[in-house]
């Protein structure tokens, strides 16, 4: 298959061009477009063959459950069995945005989204044109990550093209995203809500609006297998996390550095900004000042695929404060680390 590229500016979103799209998710096909957090790979959420082929597209197991993209809060009435006062008061201040809730399923949300459970993950993304592509098709629309699967998530249309090129219909390209992040994933069934992935959108933000929040991870629930946790956001190389603070990281960071090159491996630097000259004959690539973690999220993916790019066989990772958007970064570094 040749997959069609379509370039759509976000800041000026011609119609014509996304009913272009539109076509390709009616025709049961589909269509890898741009959220605020990465990009996504779309398929009509009401056409079970059109979701079948996103996990054949991404290598996905089937066990592994789909969000489902809104683009009016109403949807939320019929997606879910019953939409609870907590839900409505988070949709109200975080959406649109990077907040993935999990809520009972209605019947219209097929097994094959949830993966059988009886909850479906439901977001209304913050970007002009995931939401004219969902409004304009009429159809709520499904969207893992737009990457092979266990790979790092695609932060621009070219990253989409180089996992998915060739196996996909269409790839909107509207530009670089601006979290960088995926979507904090909260299960709202259970007392208190529990975070079941980092996100965009961070704890410190959700504790404005519920006082009770619980962190876990979605192993608790048996939704998926150590394995598959840890294949997670990899990037080909080896990562290795470095988990100091302060002097202690840049020296252990060197030391690491340089006995992987003496054993003779192409190795690379991820490093804070603060930090880019302490690594005298090291390839060093920057993530972002350490004070500034949004900057940091929006550059984390793009930074760990252009090691890829350059053949780096071995990435040493500085760490970051486990802070605001900082939580979601180093839950992704973690789990690239616990690859090998
Ligand atoms: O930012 C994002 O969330 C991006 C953009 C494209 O919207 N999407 C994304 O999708 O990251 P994906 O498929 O890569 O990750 C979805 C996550 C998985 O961790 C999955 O297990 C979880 O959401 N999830 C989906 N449905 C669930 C459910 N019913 N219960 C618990 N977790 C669920
Ligand atoms: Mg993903």
């Amino acid at each position: 298959m040749k997959t069609k590229i379509l370039k759509i500016s976000p800041k000026k979103i011609d119609l014509d061009k996304i009913k272009i799209a539109v076509e390709v998710i009616k025709k049961g096909n589909l269509v890898a477009f741009p959220t605020e957090t990465v990009y996504g790979l779309g398929a009509n959420a009401l056409n079970e063959e059109a979701v079948a082929k996103i996990f054949q597209a991404k290598g996905r197991p089937l066990n592994d459950p789909l969000i489902v993209h809104i683009a009016d809060i109403k949807e939320l009435n019929r997606l879910s069995k019953y939409t609870p006062p907590v839900a409505l008061k988070l949709a109200k201040k975080f959406w649109p945005g990077p907040l993935t809730l999990v809520l009972k399923k209605s019947e219209l949300v097929s097994d094959i989204i949830t993966a059988g459970l009886d909850t479906v993950a439901i977001r209304m993304p913050d970007d002009n044109i995931a939401l004219s592509l969902i409004r304009e098709a009429q159809t709520p629309i499904v969207a893992p990550s737009a990457n092979l699967f266990g790979r790092t998530s695609p932060t621009n249309a070219q990253h989409v093209a180089d996992d998915l090129d060739g196996k996909i219909e269409m790839i909107i390209d509207g530009g670089k995203t601006k979290v960088g992040v995926e979507s904090t994933v909260l299960d709202i069934t259970t007392e208190p809500v529990r975070v079941l992935r980092a996100g965009g959108i961070s704890v410190e933000q959700l504790k404005e609006v519920i006082s009770k929040v619980k962190i876990g991870e979605e192993l608790e629930r048996g939704l998926r297998s150590p394995g598959m946790l840890n294949s997670h956001y990899s990037p080909q190389a080896r990562l290795i996390l470095v988990e100091e603070k302060g002097e202690a990281q840049v020296e252990e960071v060197y030391k690491l550095a340089f006995k992987y090159k003496a054993q003779g491996f192409k190795i690379g630097i991820m490093a804070k900004e603060e930090n880019q000259d302490k690594y005298n004959g090291f390839p060093v690539k920057i993530i972002g000042k350490g004070s500034e973690l949004k900057i940091c999220a929006a550059n984390l993916f793009a930074v760990l695929r252009s090691f890829d790019k350059e053949g780096f066989e071995i990435i040493i990772a500085e760490g970051l404060e486990e802070q605001d958007l900082g939580l979601a970064i180093m839950e992704r570094l973690r789990k690239a680390a616990a690859r090998k």
